[in-house]
């Protein structure tokens, strides 16, 4: 029988409920302590999920007794302490995207990782998504990639949260994080543009362009653009081109839709799924200790290193 995987969440806003909700469901996984900085909050979704201990105290939480994973889900801006900590301690660590907030501190976390031993794997989730993996597969006999272009449609009350961080670091780097799983090859140059649609200060929209030293491009766009509260998924699409394909991914859930009092909606069946993998697949790592390679550390910074470059090349024009 596979030891149990012991686990304490820290940051239990919106993601981390929905982290809990996936694991809760995963065998051997057994969810021990809640941190958050609202300690009521913690208290409360504590005893949502039937979860016995609850504490404002990140620290707390990675030294109680038993804990043996830490799942990390503060804001963009703190998720570097929790993991250093974690680390230091002897835990396993998944902590959402980014890996941190500048690469500066991601090659600190990367650094921490390896002297560690333990496991440490970012949130990249899309990496899981099934029309993702068959991408991935495919590409293996596919020819030199050419071309790369995504888009990124967000609802404006997600920028409400969101504009706490550049959206080349919260939202685009999920869209930097597959440009460069696909194009397998080094970005040599970056043009990229911002605008400030909805507010003076925080950007809404970013393009970036990505030239890699295979001589592909990749084209990347996101905005909080629109009007309606539709959920994240269903708007995001990137198409592929190889010497000698096109592969279009589009993450909507075509064949599912509910009609109620309220009209017809969708259910996101493509992030949902591909969280379930994500964890469940993190998990399997941490009990045969193996280090994920789906997605690494390396590859987490990789990211942050991209989105760093874009968000200069943007305040650059
Ligand atoms: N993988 C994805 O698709 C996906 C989707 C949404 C969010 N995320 C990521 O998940 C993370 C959390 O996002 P969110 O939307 O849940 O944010 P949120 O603001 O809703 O939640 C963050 C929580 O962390 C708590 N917190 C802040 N500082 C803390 C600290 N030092 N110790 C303990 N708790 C602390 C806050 O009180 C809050 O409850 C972010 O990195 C975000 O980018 C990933």
């Amino acid at each position: 029988m596979a030891a149990p995987v012991r686990i304490a969440l820290i940051g239990a806003g919106a993601f981390g409920v929905g982290l809990l909700e996936t694991l809760q469901q995963i065998r051997d996984v057994e969810l021990l302590m809640i941190a958050d900085a609202d300690v009521a909050r913690a208290k409360n979704i504590a005893s949502r999920f039937a979860i016995r201990h609850a504490t404002s105290s990140a620290l707390e939480a990675i030294r109680t007794d038993g804990v043996n994973t830490v799942v990390i889900a503060t804001p963009e801006t703190m998720h570097v302490e929790p993991v250093l900590a974690a680390l230091d301690a002897g835990k396993d660590v998944f902590v959402e995207k980014p890996l941190a907030h500048d690469s500066a501190s991601a090659r600190k976390l990367v650094k921490a990782w390896k002297d560690s031993g333990r496991i440490l794997m970012p949130g990249h989730i899309v990496r899981f998504e099934a029309r993702v993996q068959a991408t991935r597969a495919r590409l293996a006999n596919s020819g030199a990639v050419r071309s790369i272009c995504g888009f990124q449609h967000r609802a404006r009350a997600t920028f409400e949260k969101y504009k706490r961080v550049h959206p080349a670091l919260v939202i685009m780097i999920h869209q930097i994080d597959l440009s460069l799983a696909f194009a397998q090859s080094k970005v040599v140059k970056i043009d990229a543009r911002e605008r400030f649609f909805l507010e003076p200060d925080s950007p809404s929209n970013v393009w970036a362009w990505l030239e890699f030293e295979n001589g592909a491009i990749a084209s990347l766009q996101m905005g909080y653009d629109l009007e309606c509260a539709s959920p994240a998924a269903p708007d995001d699409a990137m198409e592929i081109v190889t010497e000698k394909e096109r592969i279009r991914i589009a993450f909507h859930d075509e064949g599912y839709e509910i009609a109620d009092k309220n009209g017809c909606s969708t259910v996101d069946l493509c992030y949902t799924q591909a969280l379930r993998a994500e964890l469940e697949y993190f998990i399997g790592c941490v009990q045969t200790r193996r280090q994920p390679t789906i997605v690494t550390p390396e590859d987490g910074l990789a990211a942050v290193e991209i989105a760093e470059r874009i968000i200069a090349a943007a305040k650059a024009k």
